[in-house]
């Protein structure tokens, strides 16, 4: 069996989700909106999958989240959402998932905001930014980035947005936050993650939309009104309850699982560092999320050191796991200082509560002698094949 170090990438579904989608599954046709006993029956589960998979999004009242299709739909509706408020500024960050990214990038006012050498959203620019314009104005930055793990003082970002633009809008992109740092929506607008980061099924997330939004921004879809009309369509019940028990499942150990995934985390980069004195940690210095890893190997082509170790049975990522595969280096590294040159020969490692201390030692030896090998092999490490 290969190692998995991708959980940021995907996670396994965990049996508690797996058993109880199946059981979703074999109850029958389950319509929510249906005006029969079975869309009653529908309308029962669907509500109890939303009270309990909102349970990892801190104080807020469970019908203030909505379910999605996942992350990228999430970060789809808010963005598009305030778009149709007609001439806008979008404010984000240079280190954003492509799921913001991309459309953020095609907007005519901008700005993308840069990042300190710790990963963190220069603030001093974001004032700059809010007090630039006075078009209606959002505010979108993630809570965790997917790469480096680095936690956004997010707190603080909300406090000013709204210290200097009360009215303006903010969206979190919390796709890898959920589950692994403690979230307060308090002046938030939108809130995005998904299941399958979290050990849940694929094609299903949640976004939180807060009275503050619904009330002043027109609906972007259109249809037969489910989910507050901003999400209409009908929902997937069977995969709603695979993550809400998923998400139930790190709600109740939320402190155990993070200290767990953080042991194993910890233990990695000991063994690596012991093994390989010259690598780097990216992001070593900022709070982390407790799973992610991203390790410059220098002089080491990621990608060719990634197809290495999948070789050897350890599957790992370079760059955002959703663009890997494409021959560009990080934007999150380069905008955090890193030459071009070292974010190339970056790699991510994240682990799940599925991982084992044995196999995360063993990887650890495992990387360490394929680095050897290749070091061995031309005395300067590998050359860049992309
Ligand atoms: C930070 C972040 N946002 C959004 C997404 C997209 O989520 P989904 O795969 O559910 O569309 C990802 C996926 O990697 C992510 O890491």
């Amino acid at each position: 069996m290969p190692t998995y170090l991708d959980a940021n990438a995907t996670t396994q579904i965990s049996s508690s989700a797996r058993d109880a989608m199946v059981n979703a599954l074999n109850v029958g046709p389950l319509n929510p909106s249906s005006a029969h006993s079975s869309g009653e029956q529908a309308r029962k589960l669907l509500t109890a999958a939303r009270d309990d998979a909102a349970k990892l999004f801190g104080d807020i009242f469970p019908e203030d989240v909505i379910f999605t299709s996942g992350g990228t739909e999430g970060n789809w509706i808010a963005i598009q959402t305030f778009l149709r408020l007609g001439d806008t500024q979008l404010i984000s960050s240079q280190i954003e998932h492509p799921s913001v990214a991309n459309p953020i990038s095609t907007t005519r006012n901008n700005v993308l905001i840069g990042v300190d050498a710790r990963g963190h959203v220069k603030l001093k620019e974001l004032s700059e930014a809010l007090t630039s314009s006075a078009l209606p104005t959002m505010v979108s930055v993630q809570w965790v980035n997917s790469e480096t793990g680095v936690i956004q003082p997010i707190t603080e970002i909300v406090q000013l947005v709204r210290d200097i633009r009360p009215e303006a809008f903010i969206h979190v992109d919390a796709a890898q936050a959920v589950g692994r740092v403690p979230l307060d929506f308090e002046g938030i607008d939108f809130a995005t993650c998904s299941a399958h980061k979290l050990h849940g099924p694929h094609g299903i997330g949640l976004l939180y939309v807060s009275d503050h939004a619904v009330e002043r921004l027109p609906g972007y879809m259109n249809g037969a009104g489910q989910e507050r009309g901003i999400r209409p369509g009908t929902e997937n019940v069977p995969a709603a309850i695979g993550m809400a028990a998923a998400f139930t499942e790190r709600a109740e150990n939320f402190d155990q699982h993070n200290a767990y995934m953080q042991t194993l985390r910890d233990a990695f980069e000991t063994a690596l560092k012991s093994r390989l004195p010259n690598i780097r940690i990216n992001g070593e210095n900022s709070p982390r999320v407790g799973n992610t890893s991203n390790v410059c190997f220098p002089g080491h082509d990621a990608m060719a050191l990634i197809a290495a170790l999948d070789a050897n049975d350890i599957l790992c990522s370079f760059g955002s796991a959703c663009s890997s595969g494409k021959p560009e280096p990080s934007k999150t590294l380069l905008a955090m200082g890193l030459s071009e040159t070292d974010a190339y020969c970056s790699v991510r490692f994240s682990v799940s509560i599925m991982n084992t201390e044995s196999e995360i030692e063993e990887a650890a030896q495992v990387i360490s002698r394929v680095v050897r090998d290749f070091n061995d092999n031309n005395g300067r490490g590998i050359q860049r094949t992309i």
